[in-house]
């Protein structure tokens, strides 16, 4: 099916299912125990070998020697797979360093082999036994130090590398109000809880990859470019997933090597990146370093506005840049952005939870908060009066909706913003500052092609499958809605099948594109299904009524069910959003308050009251909407006071790999959070006439929280995180 637009009515509208805060259907499994993650298949994949990956003692160089004689000598051990032995690797589309290391070594922690034995602790003994010697060269590991080295990459995601528009240099140089400010956010972990993990079995030339992945299609694809082999002989199955925040997007050194290591000893092997190898070995959001400069009038209108960002990544691979969030964002018809990446020897930098957004609106949000108050204006109205309705950079582009002003009027009444002081340091209760801080928040919603089948049975089940993944997001429930929705039957007669390479083809679950373009692929499968039953049941299907397990028109009624009595009826369809996206710019808004205290001794930062107010476009289930949001708000916090990614600039890592010393949020850190949802729906978007939360709900969190400490403290952080030792 090819989307044009969804004006007018569809079956979706009647939200008998769809639009309700039904739970998960996948929580019982969940919170049972029961959910089958990917390293915790046994029945399907008996005689299981476990693998032990060995990451990489240095940052840059080559290995000169590799001995494994102690190590095959060990106890239990089958095999040690390592570059020498693998035998010719491709290397797939989507990986920047090689995923099996040697000898020449990119990263601190790339694996370099896999020792494979009959126990995990055999094999993990072995590995202490594997005499490896490298030869270390220098490297570039620190942003700060490689900035003026920094090359114009030419594009980012999104368009150019460098933009401009009018005059920035004299529209800043005469504003009468002027901001010239750097910002710097760190390296970041995604930290999720389940590591990355794999279990291969091969049969004769045909893998089963048992994984941990957000996006099936690209693993499939990249797996088999880099095992060269026809796509075709490659399944991967993953239905649950321990978290992701784009950690697990792509293709990692877990799937690689444990297939290497199952075809090399002819027998199923299971590998878990442990949690210290996780966050050298895998990817990471890149630090960035921002100048941020605004000119304004005195009536708070932004007359200039302009943007630089530089960040690093291996082999000067891809940017991480904030200017992606300005550009967009606030009007001024004079403005400047440039984008500079330099070439940084640490762990490959990729895709986090709002990529480049959520740094961006980091350091924005907060420059908005510190021109507001050089003009003596509060922050909810300076944002207000710089709102716009169309691309600031390609005017002839409008948004298809935009409630940014909505969603900060509402935020403002809800939170009780006129109790802010308006001066600084001057709220006090006992020995903690009070403050409160406010932050727009803004991230793309993009469509993309998705598939799906469903099926109708005799008993009247229907049963979707799609390779769609749910990384605890709620993907199995809001498809199950979408097809109830649809074939007007209660949620307990959909079945759900997900993250399997055997199913067509879905978007996937990232840039929170998930949600609305796969519940968008099964109503398209779903009208064709209703199509079929209609036709078989003598219906018209454009006006037959699909509900509580009937169809019926003009009086007559017959049960679903009797449609596929001889047989199930079985249907597959593709949504296809064709340009959508360029002709109207898919967005979601939200706003952010925050209201933190301050230890006056300590400085000590306690969170009391979160809230966010989301603009979205049709909230397809309240509930889940909501859990992705209070999860993003706590990751915004952590990003606020705690995250960062410790690089030893001297030998090139990052130092605290482990889940005790990369800090993130715990329930003491969050007292209380509130999400209000606008009521929207937009036609535009997709016959769902949905978006995504999932990465919105991030965005603009920390600067909220940077301002409010700010509104309490009088002390302005320019350096994420705010940890106290910045305030005293
Ligand atoms: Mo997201 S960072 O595209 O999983």
């Amino acid at each position: 099916m090819k989307f044009e637009t969804a004006a007018g009515e569809n079956p979706i509208d009647r939200q008998q299912v769809v639009g309700k805060g039904v739970d998960r259907i996948d929580g019982p499994l969940k919170t049972t125990g029961t959910a089958t993650y990917a390293y915790e298949w046994h029945e399907p994949v008996a005689n299981v070998a476990y693998g032990h990956v060995i990451g990489s003692a240095i940052a840059k160089g080559r290995i000169t020697s590799i001995d494994l004689t102690l190590a095959r000598r060990a106890p239990g051990v089958l095999t040690v797979v390592t570059a020498d032995n693998a035998g010719p690797l491709g290397k797939g589309e989507r990986n920047n360093a090689t995923l099996l290391g040697g000898p020449d070594i990119e990263h601190y922690h790339q694996a370099v082999a896999l020792v494979v034995a009959e126990s995990f602790e055999q094999a993990r003994a072995a590995a202490e036994l594997v005499r490896i010697t490298y030869e270390r060269v220098p490297g570039s590991f620190d942003l700060a130090a490689a900035k003026d080295t920094a090359k114009n990459p030419g594009k980012i995601t999104g368009g150019e590398a460098d933009t401009a528009v009018g005059d920035f240099a004299s529209a800043f140089a005469d504003a009468p109000l002027q901001l010239d400010a750097i910002y710097t956010t760190p390296d970041q972990s995604h930290a999720m809880m389940e590591p990355h993990a794999s279990i291969a079995a091969w049969e004769g030339n045909r893998l089963t990859l048992w994984t941990s992945n957000q996006m099936i299609e690209w693993g499939k694809q990249d797996l088999a470019k880099t095992l060269n082999i026809p796509a075709e002989n490659v399944r991967l199955i993953s239905p649950y997933i321990g978290g992701g925040f784009g950690g697990k997007l792509f293709l990692r050194a877990d799937a690689l090597l444990t297939a290497l290591a199952a075809r090399a000893i002819g027998r199923p092997v299971k590998t878990a990146l442990p949690r210290a190898l996780m966050i050298n070995n895998t990817t990471h959001r890149a630090a960035t370093i921002q100048r941020i400069r605004i000119g304004a009038d005195r009536d708070g209108k932004i007359v200039a506005i302009g943007h630089e960002n530089w960040s690093g990544d291996l082999n000067g691979d891809s940017p991480e840049s904030g200017v992606r969030y300005s550009r967009p964002l606030y009007a001024g018809a004079n403005r400047m952005s440039a984008t500079r990446l330099a070439s940084i020897d640490l762990p490959e930098a990729n895709a986090m939870r709002a990529p480049s957004d959520m740094p961006g609106s980091m350091t924005v949000e907060v420059a908005m908060d510190e021109m507001a108050e050089k003009l003596g204006m509060d922050p909810v109205e300076f944002r207000i009066i710089n709102d716009t309705q169309v691309l600031p950079e390609q005017p002839e582009r409008s948004y298809s909706q935009r409630q940014l002003n909505e969603c900060l009027i509402q935020g403002a009444q809800r939170f009780g913003w006129n109790r802010r002081a308006a001066t600084p340091a001057t709220r006090r209760e006992g020995v903690w500052l009070i403050g409160l801080g406010v932050a727009g928040g803004f991230r793309d919603s993009p469509v993309t092609t998705s598939a799906a089948r469903v099926r109708l049975d005799g008993n009247g089940m229907v049963t979707v499958e799609t390779d769609m993944t749910d990384i605890g997001t709620g993907s199995y429930t809001i498809i199950a809605q979408t097809a109830a929705e649809m074939m007007g039957v209660p949620l307990e007669q959909v079945e759900v099948r997900l993250g399997d390479s055997s199913f067509p083809v879905s978007t996937g679950s990232g840039g929170q594109w998930g949600a609305n373009s796969s519940t968008s692929g099964v109503y398209a499968a779903c009208v064709k299904l209703r199509r079929s039953v209609a036709q078989k049941l003598g219906f018209d299907a454009q006006q037959a009524v699909f509900e509580n397990g009937e169809v019926h028109q003009s009086g007559r009624r017959i049960a679903l069910r009797e449609a596929a009595a001889d047989g199930d009826i079985v249907e597959e369809d593709t949504i296809e959003f064709g340009d959508l996206d360029d002709r109207y710019k898919l967005s979601t808004f939200a706003s952010h308050f925050v209201e933190v205290a301050v230890h006056s001794a300590t400085a000590e930062v306690r969170i009391r009251r979160m809230l966010a107010v989301c603009a979205a476009g049709r909230i397809l289930n309240p509930k889940t909407a909501r859990s992705q949001v209070i999860g993003a708000m706590t990751m915004g916090a952590g990003a606020a006071l705690m995250e960062e990614l410790a690089v030893d600039t001297r030998y090139g890592f990052f130092v605290n790999h482990d889940l005790a010393t990369y800090e993130v949020p715990v329930h003491a850190d969050i007292p209380h959070q509130e999400v209000v949802f606008l009521d929207e729906t937009d036609p535009l978007s997709s016959p769902m006439k949905a978006k995504g939360v999932g990465e919105l709900g991030i965005c603009g969190v920390s600067a909220a929280v940077a301002n409010a400490i700010y509104n309490a403290t009088g002390v302005r952080v320019r350096d994420y995180p705010i940890t106290l030792d910045k305030l005293l």
